[in-house]
């Protein structure tokens, strides 16, 4: 058996609004292994993007609950820490990549990944070599002192997926990162995605309406009806 990093179990989410209730998740229950690859299709508004903030913490869950295994490889209850701890979770060991890429767009390519250094307190120097070698494996070394603005759409996917992995984190989620891209672009973005999952951290979960994309994952998943089902 492969070492599960995180397991969720009868994941539920109701919005409200104006009065009314909005069931988008009824029970999600999914085990994530060190390793894998997963991909998740699903109509829009199936509640793609909800489930992923779900794993990641970003919000919580009306039901369910959220086992994230520790440095120790121990599993616990995520909503269950104190909310200091989740704040941790979140910035240290999950690594979020979405359609847009939200870089900072006074900064360069360099300042932008190695920001979640800085704001956890490593020094300059160590953050700077650090942002430096992840910026030449997303294949941007001579790019890094161009602004968001300077670089194609392809290349700015390229500096937030840095910035997603700087912490090296345990689960990278991405949220249609390639939805926004060309078809060839697209599909240079997601082996990169892959080819780094393998290197520099855990699991890969990403959420994706193009089935051709979500073909090359591994282990591939829909939303249904609230509901996680395998697919093709
Ligand atoms: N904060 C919110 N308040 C109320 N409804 C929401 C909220 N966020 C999402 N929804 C609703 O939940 C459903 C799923 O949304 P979402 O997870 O963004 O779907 P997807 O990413 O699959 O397109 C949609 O019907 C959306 O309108
Ligand atoms: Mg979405």
């Amino acid at each position: 058996m492969s070492e599960a990093i995180l397991e969720a179990k009868g994941l539920a989410k109701l919005f409200h609004k104006g009065g009314q209730e909005i069931p988008v998740l009824r029970a999600v229950d999914m085990t994530i292994a060190r390793g894998e690859d997963i991909s998740i299709v699903g109509q829009s508004g199936s509640g793609k993007s909800t489930l992923l903030q779900l794993l990641g913490a970003l919000d919580k869950p009306t039901e369910g609950e959220l086992w994230l295994a520790d440095q120790a490889g121990r599993m616990q209850n995520v909503f269950g820490l104190a909310p200091q701890k989740i704040d941790q979770i979140r910035n240290r060991r999950v690594g979020f990549i979405f359609q847009f890429h939200h870089l900072l767009p006074d900064h360069d390519a360099l300042n932008n990944v190695c920001m979640p250094l800085s704001i956890a307190g490593v020094s300059p120097a160590e953050a700077h070599t650090r942002g430096r070698s992840l910026l030449e494996k997303v294949g941007l070394g001579h790019r890094i002192h161009h602004k968001p603005g300077e670089l194609s759409g392809g290349e700015q996917q390229r500096v937030a997926i840095a910035r997603a992995l700087i912490h090296q984190p345990d689960l990278i989620l991405a949220d249609e990162p390639t939805g926004n891209l060309d078809p060839q672009t697209a599909s240079s973005i997601l082996g990169l995605l892959l080819e780094l999952r393998t290197e520099v951290t855990g699991a890969l979960v990403m959420v994706t309406h193009d089935h051709n994309l979500a073909r090359t994952c591994s282990r591939r998943l829909q939303l249904v009806n609230g509901v996680l089902e395998s697919w093709a």
